[in-house]
């Protein structure tokens, strides 16, 4: 067995929180098994072990001479080098900063650091394929929004459409400051060939913002390196979160010449050199220029180890694993009658990553992901996952291919009852155990559809409730009793 491999396999049962038991409605105590990875991804023991040892070492990188704020220090600067490293973004000409609690943060700050560096440009292309994180900010902050269609070729349903995005380039030309764009979509799983759209975009001069919220911790990431230098990424954001440390910050990789040319979007301690009353100067030191105030160093650290583990595995091992758990799970899911996959299902076609959104028609995506939780302990996402010109449109594509007349319904109420979808999501933990359990569960569904429809009210903020079934108090954490408990104790 090879390093990957051991690694992969020990690492994969490690993680905080794949025991955790909950009771069903059949009175039964059964492990949770976690589907709802591309929301938040579970706590990495490892990373976790870091941190907590980290802790008798804590103490402020700002503070200097004493040993704990040393070794606080040069962990924290690891962890800048450990991403960069990771990502394959060269050191010299990139720099790495966290910032927030998430990838939104970091967008919205480069669409202020992009706005400002090429004030001329007044345009920005956004797929349509975003998580409103990777819209909103653009259009509050950069100029003008032009959205890119989907690709209504066969076979390629929940793409973007290429040949739109070149006409747009070509249209607006050197109005575009940037193209936005998802690694990977949060929605279908859909990956995007951001590599060739950074080629595109930086053909007119224009630059390329990947939001890689879904791809850093499932797809092998090359920032800068490329044998066509065209291909180099200018900006890239991700989210710890869904890296497999939850508290840990958001952030962002960016082009240094590019923040050096302007004074960094946040001001305050740790980023200046000299401060008198009437002027101050910014250090030129990456990354402290764009860190004002106390950082989330152990949340840092914690990333940081996390993706260290994940490097060492291999992220072309991880990807690969993680592509036959999403053909299997396709394949399987495919075949369930009733049962609609948004976007292209044949990954080799098309290749995907994290997430598998779904309906089973004629049930409330809303009923389906509660008896999910309820009957199988299943924990998935539902609704319009922040994304909802996407879903909006893949629903209507799905309307057109069921040969409904559109010009026979009331288009906004079918929409209104079918706005959103079920979203099963994986990480490295997730197993074909849990996907044959996600299969048996949906396929019960379909089965006895009419039977748990009885069983559950709506109620008026569109949530499902079982009508006899209440969740078991003592299942669920409560930080407050906890807390009660531990002064008790003393
Ligand atoms: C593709 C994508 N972009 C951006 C975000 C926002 O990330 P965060 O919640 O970390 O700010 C998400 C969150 O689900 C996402 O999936």
């Amino acid at each position: 067995m090879d390093n990957s491999q051991k690694y992969f396999k020990n690492i994969q049962s490690d993680f905080i929180g794949l025991d955790t038991l909950y009771t069903r409605v059949d009175g039964k105590k059964t492990k949770r098994i976690y589907l709802d990875s591309t929301a938040s991804t579970l706590m990495m023991k490892a990373a976790y072990n870091g941190i907590e040892s980290f802790y008798d070492h804590y103490a402020n990188t700002h503070s200097l001479l004493h040993f704990s704020a040393k070794t606080a220090t040069k962990n924290y600067r690891w962890a800048h080098e450990r991403i960069l490293s990771f990502i394959k973004a060269d050191a010299e000409k990139y720099a790495c900063f966290f910032t927030g609690s998430g990838t939104t943060a970091g967008i919205n700050r480069m669409a202020r650091v992009f706005r400002d560096f090429q004030p001329d440009r007044d345009v920005v292309l956004v797929s349509l394929m975003e998580h409103h994180s990777n819209d909103l900010p653009h259009r509050k902050h950069a100029g003008k929004v032009v959205h890119i269609p989907l690709d209504n070729h066969e076979g390629q349903p929940g793409c973007i459409n290429m040949e739109i995005l070149k006409e747009k380039l070509e249209q607006y030309k050197d109005r575009i400051n940037y193209i936005a764009m998802t690694g990977v979509s949060n929605v279908t799983g859909i990956i995007n060939p951001i590599y060739d759209i950074a080629e595109l975009a930086h053909k007119y001069q224009a630059l390329i913002l990947v939001d890689g919220a879904q791809m850093a911790a499932h797809i092998p990431v090359q920032i800068s390196g490329h044998s066509n230098p065209l291909r180099n990424i200018d900006a890239f954001v991700f989210s710890g979160h869904k890296t497999y440390v939850p508290g840990s910050p958001g952030v962002v990789i960016c082009r240094k010449d590019i923040l050096s040319s302007m004074e960094p979007e946040e001001v305050g301690g740790g980023m200046v050199d000299q401060v008198h009353v009437d002027r101050y100067t910014i250090t030129d030191q990456f990354p402290d220029r764009e860190e004002a105030g106390t950082p989330n160093i152990p949340g840092a650290i914690g990333l940081a180890a996390a993706i260290d583990v994940l490097d060492k595995i291999g992220m072309e091992f991880i990807y690969e694993d993680e592509t036959s758990l999403i053909t299997n799970a396709l394949n399987q899911i495919k075949q369930i009658e009733h049962v609609i996959i948004y976007g292209e299902t044949n990954c080799s076609l098309c290749p995907r990553a994290a997430s598998i959104s779904f309906n089973i028609r004629g049930l409330d995506h809303g009923l389906v992901a509660a008896i999910l939780n309820d009957y199988h302990n299943i924990a998935v996402r539902n609704e319009c996952f922040c994304a909802h010109p996407y879903v909006k449109e893949m629903i209507i594509e799905e309307l057109f291919d069921t040969g409904i007349d559109l010009n026979e319904i009331d288009i906004n109420s079918e929409l209104k009852v079918k706005a959103g979808m079920v979203r099963a999501s994986f990480g490295i933990y997730s197993t074909k155990e849990d996907v044959n359990a996600l299969v048996s569960a949906l396929k019960d569904i379909v089965a006895k559809r009419d039977e748990y429809v009885k069983l559950y009210s709506l109620d008026g903020t569109g949530l499902y409730h079982h009508k006899t079934f209440k969740p078991v108090e003592a299942d669920l954490f409560n930080v407050e009793s906890f807390i009660n408990e531990y002064l008790q104790n003393l």
